[in-house]
């Protein structure tokens, strides 16, 4: 199965360090957000990705291609380590780019990717969130497997929360899996039809994109990937599951910050020395 990674959003929320860099270019550690859901598409089997960029966003194609210069002098350096590292980027998956001319929203970003997708069920992966248990995937892949339909990642937020996230509506059919009654996009809290919002991981069935062209500007003047969902609904059954794992959504500065430290925390080389400097800051 192929995986769009919508790329070309503005990033107002990280000013001004997106101002000339994408913000799927921002570090968590020393990796860039974007080569984390590349892996992530790897780890689940998709070997190929389309990522829909837009102006200023060349460095993310750069990012995935070869660099020789740099390579001959890690080379002549001898540092084998980082060479090993630099020159596996490239090899990771065919990745693919559509550039959105001007950004219209989620939705018109993904209809960007119709011509490579065709008939095909495909995977949305925003390109600045960052799944690092990687078992998204594998999940939506089992509900779409037993009920044969469109399965999107959600996940319980704080109701204060709402407006800031797609939400859903619908029963559980299986624990954990909710067949969609309704979706709307980002609603005051007190109209909002649960908690569960919609996380940044879907695996679409390819009506969506015969419908994405139809759908007029909704929220925030936006071409709403949700009011595409909610169309779908008419005709074709949707469900949800719900994600027991975290999941970062680094164009929010906060949630960058918290993914840089839960990861830093887990490795050897940054662990042990950030817990104790995180000890001596707090008390
Ligand atoms: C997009 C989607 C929204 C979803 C969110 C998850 O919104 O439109 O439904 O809940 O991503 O991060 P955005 O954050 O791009 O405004």
């Amino acid at each position: 199965m192929k995986a769009i990674i919508p790329a070309a959003g503005v990033g107002t929320r990280f000013l001004p360090a997106t101002k000339e860099q994408p913000k799927e270019m921002l570090p968590v550690l020393s990796k860039p957000v974007i080569q984390y859901v590349v892996e992530e598409a790897v780890a689940a089997g998709v070997s190929d990705v389309l990522v829909v960029t837009g102006r200023g966003k060349r460095a993310i194609e750069d990012h995935f291609d070869r660099s020789v210069e740099l390579e001959d002098l890690l080379e002549r350096a001898g540092n084998t380590d980082k060479l090993r590292q630099i020159r596996a980027i490239p090899d990771l998956a065919n990745v693919f780019y559509v550039r959105q001319g001007r950004p219209r929203g989620l939705g018109h970003a993904i209809l960007c990717g119709a011509p490579h997708t065709g008939d095909e069920p495909f995977y949305v992966m925003l390109g600045d969130v960052i799944v690092p248990k990687k078992d998204c995937l594998p999940k939506l892949k089992a509900v779409y497997d037993t009920y044969g339909a469109s399965v999107i990642a959600v996940e319980p937020v704080e109701q204060q929360y709402v407006s800031r996230y797609g939400i859903i509506g619908g029963h559980e059919v299986a624990p954990g899996v909710w067949k969609l009654t309704e979706l709307v996009e980002k609603p005051p809290a007190n109209q909002s039809p649960s908690n569960l919002a919609i996380f940044g991981r879907y695996l679409l069935t390819p009506q969506v994109m015969r419908i994405l062209p139809h759908v007029e500007a909704g929220r925030g003047g936006e071409i709403q990937l949700t009011d595409a969902l909610r169309k779908l609904l008419e005709t074709e059954d949707i469900y949800a599951v719900t994600m027991d794992c975290e999941g970062y959504d680094t164009g929010n500065v906060l949630s960058w910050l918290e993914a840089n430290v839960v990861l830093a925390l887990e490795t050897d080389e940054y662990g042990p020395a950030l817990r104790e400097s995180l000890g001596r800051m707090l008390g």
